[in-house]
């Protein structure tokens, strides 16, 4: 942690901070002296996390929010209540993410898996945008995954209709993390507020649990291998905190170091579109984009070619 910054005086916000990467990064932040609040849907299990949190940094600042983020309206309702709790907001942490074997559908009568994976942080990002650019500078770190490397976002099918594959719309829903980042980094050229994402290597969660198939006959003979959640959360926690990446911004990194994403995360014109697709579906309505928005509006470019889909496991591993 040496080239972290201390956090005293900062507020950030982790989302899915009840296990996982999501919770060690809550613990490093709040070690750093940060308030920190964390998000998970059940309230009760929530509460243990920051009493967990608190006992493990030795900070009482430590808030939860309930919220089924797969869910619009609840992702509208926790904004809110940020907003109400949070005079400034220094960093939005998106770390939810996870895996689902088939296919689900949420409350809004979307694809669960890109829902929840993309279409949640964008909606949070947006309406906590105003918030963070008050108190500019300010971070947004999303977390995505080394698999975004063999994802592909299908326009013709965003909602997995046509057959749905876990894998297919993990990674989809990864790439898409990569670009939604690339985009809003564009987007708030100029802000003070930086955009960056990262691939946390391959962690020992509960990543899956929930819908695993065919994972939880691999899962257990690689566990061991996997890095343990506060490893997983060295990049985040970095990006987070760290006055080496002041200003830094439109950028990917995996070990705490900037890395290359996938040559598709770089199409301009998939991610201005794929922003607008993303905007109709969680019913956006700003009328008038800011003056830097229009500045760096970004012009089409041909859609990326589709690339083979080794398993997510073996080629984050080899990205880690
Ligand atoms: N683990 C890995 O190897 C790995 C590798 C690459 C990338 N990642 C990425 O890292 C991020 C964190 O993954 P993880 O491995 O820490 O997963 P995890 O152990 O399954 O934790 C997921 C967190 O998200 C919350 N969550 C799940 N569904 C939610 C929903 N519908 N609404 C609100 N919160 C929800 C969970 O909280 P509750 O259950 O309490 O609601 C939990 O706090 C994800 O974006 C994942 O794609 C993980």
């Amino acid at each position: 942690m040496a080239d972290t910054a201390s956090m005293a005086g900062k507020t950030v916000l982790v989302t899915g901070g009840t296990g996982g990467i999501g919770k060690a990064t809550a613990v490093g932040l709040a070690v750093l002296g940060a308030r920190v609040g964390i998000t998970g849907r059940d309230r009760v299990r929530a509460e243990a996390a920051v009493a967990d949190i608190r006992a493990a940094s030795g900070n009482l600042a430590v808030d939860v929010f309930a919220a089924d983020l797969s869910s619009q309206a609840q992702v509208r309702r926790l904004a809110g209540e940020v907003l109400d709790a949070y005079p400034r907001l220094d960093v939005l942490v998106n770390n939810v993410g996870g895996f689902w074997a088939h296919r689900h559908v949420t409350a809004d009568g979307l694809e669960h898996t890109f829902a929840l994976n993309h279409l949640a942080p964008f909606l949070l990002t947006d309406l906590l945008l105003d918030r963070l650019t008050g108190s500019a500078p300010a971070r947004v770190v999303t977390v995505s995954s080394g698999a975004h490397a063999t994802g592909h976002i299908d326009f013709a099918d965003l909602q997995g209709s046509a057959g749905y594959s876990g894998q297919r719309a993990y990674n989809a829903s990864k790439l898409a993390n990569v670009m939604f980042t690339y985009e809003l980094a564009r987007r708030l050229d100029g802000t003070g507020v930086t955009a960056t994402v990262l691939h946390p290597g391959v962690v020992r969660t509960n990543f899956g649990a929930e819908d695993q198939a065919g994972m939880k006959v691999i899962l257990p003979l690689v566990r061991p291998f996997l890095k343990s959640p506060a490893a997983g959360a060295a990049t985040t926690i970095y990006l987070a905190s760290s006055a080496e990446v002041d200003g830094v911004t439109g950028r990917y990194f995996a070990n705490r170091k900037p890395k290359t994403s996938s040559k598709a995360s770089y199409h301009t014109g998939t991610a201005a579109r794929l922003w607008q697709v993303s905007a109709d579906l969680v019913g956006l309505t700003r009328s008038a984009e800011p003056d830097h928005v229009a500045r760096h509006r970004s012009r089409p470019s041909p859609v990326e070619q589709r690339s083979a889909l080794p398993s997510w496991l073996a080629h984050a591993r080899d990205l880690a």
